[in-house]
Formats: structure tokens, sequence, C-alpha cells
């Protein structure tokens, strides 16, 4: 609907009619006004299938939805690495709602995996924002191009489910713009979703809803976002505040209280009438984007939709280990030992989750390619080792040739509103993996979790598959890779360390009291493990195939640039080994020398693509300033220092393949306010600085005489005296010049070096 009628139908609205319109109806629905034809819009979670609950509606899935079918989850679609293969997701998930009348679905969740052990890190992508933005905006692309809306959730911050409605998320500038604010602005922009979700927690004090800073100086006026901002369902705090912040409409409803609060501040003028327009506007327009695009006559068939469950699942799991093990040869005796083979751990717990109406787990899937033994193992709803079961798991295991283990995280470790209290797995599985470790040489694990884990057991095993929550056909998945029909090639979207302890936030999570500080900063993930150069168990990027990659002929168009140039990087990449496999090619940045802390490498774009044996492809990439800038906080925007960038193809962050080197000419310049305490280096190190002041700082004191051997010299080292020169404020040359240089002469150069700014 055109925007002037969006507006005539606001001006015949009454302001109580207006106020109600900016919080639902009930749990999921916008308000309807039969009056003026206004219809009610249904929203649903979301993010990986539909949970949409007809009769009695709650949100963490206590009443039942309807039969749905459960896609892979976040965690797992990440490791896919394939934006296409996820914006068909997408296009699927579209006409299910379009087949429900949904006219927004409640995702995708695409916080940053800033710790490993936050409960909905399942439902998130990664640890690095360029990822979690890209796979947001393909899902959002998808969706959206079946006229049903998205809504990116949890806008900000929110990356944990301790206090997460109480708990104030406290961030720098830099580290807010380059990692949690970037990811939503990588999905924002490439997929333009029509709604965004305002998450529960405080940002440095102030509530995410109540943001103005967030949910329209940069959401809107920075990005272009163009649709409206819901509320987390309860996330409404100061309603009159937060509709002026741009937060549109309240979910759920809150019985008419907040409605009220509205017309009171516009009846008391606390509030201007043209707020409350403004966010019923954005409501209609995306109520009648919908309602304009309906398509009544859509068919879900359930069994196709499941079937593309299972096609996508395939490219989410990630091979950590082989040995040789795989693929397995159905010709051996081969016993799937773990609950998760028959029943699998392929969703969590929560707003997430889908009552599906079919679930193929790897023991159904399995009958049409061999026969094999099967023992439980375990028992999910406990950590305690039941003996039967154990003695079963290992007679199979000892009378196979092979043993694949089915395990992972279950629902009371790992779920929506609590977070795990380590990266262990359950100690029954753990143990029944070591047991089964001494009566069977080839043990393959498979794992179920949405999380990385602790692998005491990894020097024991042959074979290790990350199957992640890849949803209800996650046994079929599974078993195509384990006996080769698939070719895995899913890449890890996150950093599994040693143990919990080595991860950047450890010591800051999940905070004192409401209190959270993000004092890793920038350094989340990879980016903390690669400048440690600290060993990891896997790193971020990596994955294993069944066949072997080769990388050549890395080029870029240019050997130095402006920043405001665009480089054109190409790599040639060949399929070495004898079977059909897809490979993610990987860009890495990395600033040779800086002047602020940066990461050694951040990814800056990525390609899935597929080779045949023996064939080799070109990949192109293009680069463009942003793939070199900070955010600088004097500027508070983007900033390329000049210098040399090293351009990386990595096979992970820690696997680099091959590297050139590009020279990026500044940005601009930074401003720096000059004093009397500016050290002699800052001004040495600013080359426009350096011109105006060399007359000044031309004097003896600050020449040092490397070639002096007298017994002074001795005592001060050259090294020594350059760095107390360096290090020295402008000031002190008044007391080491012996009277050469004055406070007259100070005054005069701090002055002219200011003039700089100008
Ligand atoms: C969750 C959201 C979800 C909403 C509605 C909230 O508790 O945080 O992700 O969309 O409930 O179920």
């Amino acid at each position: 609907m055109k925007k002037e009628q969006i507006k005539e139908i606001v001006s015949r609205m009454t302001l109580e009619e207006k106020a109600c319109m900016c919080s639902g109806a009930d749990f999921w629905h916008t308000e309807a006004i039969e009056r003026l034809g206004i219809p009610a819009s249904m929203v649903s979670d979301g993010p990986h299938g539909l949970r949409k609950q007809d009769d009695k509606a709650d949100h963490l899935g206590v009443n039942e939805s309807i039969k749905a079918v459960c896609f892979p989850a976040g965690c797992a679609t990440a490791a896919s690495f394939n934006r296409d293969l996820i914006q068909e997701m997408g296009k699927t998930l579209a006409n299910e709602c379009q087949a429900e009348g949904i006219s927004v679905i409640l995702g995708p969740a695409m916080n940053i995996k800033r710790s490993p052990v936050c409960g909905r890190n399942f439902e998130y992508y990664s640890e690095d924002p360029y990822v979690a933005g890209q796979m947001a905006g393909a899902l959002i692309a998808g969706v959206q191009s079946g006229n049903v809306g998205t809504s990116p959730k949890h806008f900000l911050a929110n990356n944990q489910e301790t206090r997460r409605m109480t708990c104030s998320s406290n961030v720098d500038e830099r580290t807010m713009r380059e990692i949690y604010l970037a990811a939503f602005e990588y999905a924002v922009k490439q997929g333009k979703p029509w709604t965004v979700m305002s998450s529960y927690n405080r940002i440095n004090g102030k509530h995410a809803t109540e943001s103005k800073e967030y949910l329209t100086d940069i959401l809107r006026d920075e990005w272009g976002f163009d649709g409206y901002v819901m509320s987390d369902w309860g996330a409404v705090f100061n309603r009159v505040e937060e509709l002026k912040a741009g937060m549109d409409l309240e979910m759920p409803a809150s019985g008419g209280d907040n409605d009220a609060l509205i017309v009171k501040a516009v009846r008391e003028g606390r509030l201007d009438e043209s707020v409350v327009d403004t966010a019923v506007e954005r409501i209609l327009d995306i109520v009648y984007r919908f309602e304009e695009n309906k398509k009544p006559d859509a068919v879900w068939d359930k069994d196709a939709d499941h079937e593309m469950a299972a096609k996508i699942a395939q490219e989410t799991m990630v091979l950590l280990k082989n040995d040789g093990v795989l693929p397995l040869d159905s010709g051996k005796k081969i016993a799937f030992i773990g609950q998760y083979a028959k029943k699998p751990r392929f969703q969590g717990g929560g707003s997430s989750h889908i009552n599906c109406a079919k679930v193929t787990g790897a023991l159904d899937a399995v009958a049409d390619i061999c026969q094999v033994t099967y023992a439980q193992g375990f028992d999910d709803r406990t950590e305690t080792t039941d003996e039967a079961m154990m003695a079963e798991a290992l007679t199979a295991a000892k009378e196979a040739e092979v043993a694949v283990l089915f395990v992972g995280l279950p629902d009371i470790i790992e779920s929506e509103s609590f977070d795990r209290s380590d990266m262990k797995m359950p100690a029954n599985q753990t143990t029944l993996i070591e047991k089964v470790c001494e009566v069977q040489k080839n043990v393959v694990v498979v794992l179920h979790n949405g999380a990385p884990i602790e692998m005491p057991w990894i020097d024991r095993v042959s074979g290790v598959l990350e199957a992640y929550l890849s949803g209800e056909a996650c046994g079929a998945a599974e078993v195509d890779i384990l006996f080769g029909k698939v070719n895995p090639s899913g890449r890890l979207p996150e950093t599994f360390p040693i143990k919990y302890e080595d991860n950047p936030s450890y010591l800051y999570f999940p905070g004192e009291g409401n209190e959270v500080n993000y004092a890793e900063g920038i350094f989340v993930g990879y980016r903390y493990y690669d400048r440690k150069k600290m060993d990891v168990l896997f790193p971020f990027g990596y994955g294993l195939s069944y066949t072997e990659f080769a990388y050549s002929n890395l080029k870029l168009d240019k050997k130095s640039m402006k920043a405001s140039d665009t480089l054109s990087v190409s790599v040639d990449v060949t399929n070495i080994g004898d079977r059909a496999g897809k490979e993610v090619v990987q860009l890495y940045v990395n600033d040779v020398e800086s002047h602020v802390l940066r990461p050694v490498n951040e990814l800056r774009d990525f390609a899935k693509i597929e080779l045949a044996p023996g064939e080799t492809k070109t990949v192109n990439f293009t680069l463009d300033k942003r793939a070199f800038a900070y955010f600088n906080t004097t500027i508070h925007d983007w900033h390329v220092e000049e210098g040399e960038f090293n351009i990386r193809i990595g096979r992970s962050s820690r696997d680099i393949v091959c590297e050139e080197s590009v020279y990026v000419e500044a940005s601009g310049r930074i401003p720096v306010t000059y004093t009397l305490d500016s050290a002699v280096m800052d001004i040495r190190e600013d080359p426009a600085a350096y011109e105006l002041a060399k007359p000044y700082l031309n004097i003896d004191i600050l020449t040092v005489d490397e070639s002096d051997d007298s017994a002074s010299a001795e005592a001060m080292s050259p090294v020594m005296m350059k760095a107390m020169i360096d290090y020295l404020p402008l000031r002190g040359m008044m007391s080491f010049s012996q009277g050469k240089v004055t406070l007259a002469m100070l005054e005069e150069l701090v002055e002219k070096l200011n003039s700089l700014n100008k």
C-alpha cells in the first residue's frame, strides 16, 4: 500500500486506536480495527521452522504448536557457509508461512556466540559477525522473496541467557561496532528485513528497547531499515520512552496498560502524537505488505519440506577428525551406539522448538544401506551411567568392527532461558565414549550439540562428525555422510577451544549480578585465540572433506590503492582427490602494522564451490574499504590506516594457504588534540605533525649518538635513550634541553599542531 494511503488511514484513527495498534492483540497477532478494515496480522516463531500456536498461546512452547517441519538450527546452517542454500531454506519457510497465513517469521536469531556456553547458541550462527550477518542476510532474502517478513533478533548484545531480562551488556563503542552491531549491519543492509526484534537486556545501563541510538540513529538512519521494530516478548520497560526511541510494536500485549500510558503521555504533552502516528504507519506498512501479497492457495507439502531439511542438513555437518575410518564400509560389522542414533537431538528447547510431523534418526536411515546393531548406551535425561545400558553398549562395540557413537548435549544442559555451566558433555556420555574406546579401536563419534564441547577423548577416537542440531532429517544426512554418499562440506563457524577456561569471555561471563562487562573487547572467538597463538581443539573455519583441494594463482588487481577503491581478488581452487566435493574458500585480511590493537586475521569474504575430481575453478572476491577498516572512536566512523595489508586465503583462520599484499592509503587523517603532555613519539608518528614540529624537535636531546662508546653511553644505551625520548612529553623538553626549549616555544608548537585539525 502506498505511504499516502497508509497516512490517510492513520489520520482516521483515534488516539486510543493508534495506541492500541502499538501493542499486540494477543501473543501472536497485531491489532485489527474493523471499523477501518485493518486486518490482524500473525507473527510466529521461528527461526528454523514454524511454531504456530493455534489455540493456547505462550512464548516458550509450553502449549503445543501445529505439526511442522524442523530445519537445521542456526548453529548448523552457519556451518554450511552456503548462502544460496540458506536462501532456499528461507524460500521454503516463506511458502509454509503463506500456507499458514503468517506475515512475519520471528528470526533469524543472530546474536554473536560470545561465549561457548550461552544457552541459545544453538539458534545463533557464529562467533564472527561477517558469517552471522551473511547467513542471516541469506535467510532474510529467501523468506522475503516469498512476501513474508522476517525479524532478525535479538537486537542487541543479547549474548547470554543468565538474567537476560535484567542484565546490562557493557560494551565499548569499537567492540559494539566491529562485532555486535556489525552482524546486524550486514544482515540489515543485505536482506532488508521487514521487522527487527529488540532484545530484553540493557546496553551500558539502558534497555535495548529504549535506545534511540541503536533503534533509530543506527538501524534506520545509518543502515536504511524501513520496517517496524518489535519488542522481544515482554521486553517493554518504559513504553513512552521506547516509542520515542523507535520501538514501534510491543509484543505481546500488556492488557492495555501500556497503551493507556501512551494516550496519557500524548494528552499531557509529554509525547508528540506524530511519534505514535509514525509507529502505526510503520506497522501498517508491513501488515499491508503481507496482506496484499498473500497466497491463500499456497500448499505446504510437509514431506517435500522434510526432504529439503535433509538436503540442507547434508551441508551443515562438519567432519572434524578422520584417520581413514570414514567413509564407512557397509560390508563391515557396524554398531550404532547411543540414544541419539534412534531418537536424535536435532533441535533445542524454548521458543524455537518445533512440533515435528516426522523425524529421521540415523537408525531409521541406515536400514536402507546395511544392518547395524544398536545399543542405547545412555539415557539423556540424566548424567548418571546406567550400568545395564553400558554393558549392552560395550558388548555391541566389542562384537563390531566399527562403533559409531551418537552422543551430544541434552535439553537439560542446553536450552533457551539458561546458560551451560561448562563445556563438558554429560558424564555418562563421556564415560561411554571412553569405555567403548577400551574395547574397540575404530570409534566414530557423531555429535549433536549447538555449541563447542570439550573432547578429552579426541586422541582415542578415529573419527568425529559434528552434526550440530541439524533438524528433523538429521539422521538421513548423518548416514549419507558416514557412508560416503555425501561428501562432508561444513566448516566450523566458531572455534572449539581445548577447554572452557581458554575462551576470552570466560572471566567475565555471565557477569557479576546484572553487570556483564564485555572486557575481552573485539577479541571474540578466533580474533582472540589467533592473536594469543593459543592452541585450540579446532580452529574457526575448519572442516575436513573426503577429497582434497589445492590452491594456486592468488591474484590481486592492484599492488596499491586508495581506501575508497575496490580490490579484486581471485584464486584458483582444484579438487586433487578422486571424489566430487565442496570447498569453503575463506578470505582473511591481516593488517601488517597498526597503531590500534587488531586481530591477526579477520574473515572478510567466503565462497562455497563444488568441484568434480580434477576440476579447477577460479573464485573471485571484491574487497572495499570496510575490509581494511577498524572503527575509530575519535571520528566515530570506519577508518583505514595507511600501510600494507595481507590478503590471505585459508582453509581455516589457522591454515592460510596463500597470501599477497596490497598497500592501502589512509582513508583520511584522524584529528589529534595535542597538548604539552603529548609524547614526542605521537608527533613523530603523525607525518603531518612531524613536518610542522621538525624545527622544534631538531635539538641535541632528541638525537641519539649510536657511535658514542663512552662510559655514560654504556649507562644509557641508544635503545634506552630512544625509548626515553619517544615517551618524553613535550613539556619535559624544558627540563632536559638546558634552556634551549622554552615554554613559549612549546606553546607555539602545540598551537601549530592543533591547527592541523582545522
Ligand atoms: C524469545 C524470542 C521469541 C519470543 C516469542 C522470546 O522469549 O526470546 O526469540 O521469538 O519469545 O516466542
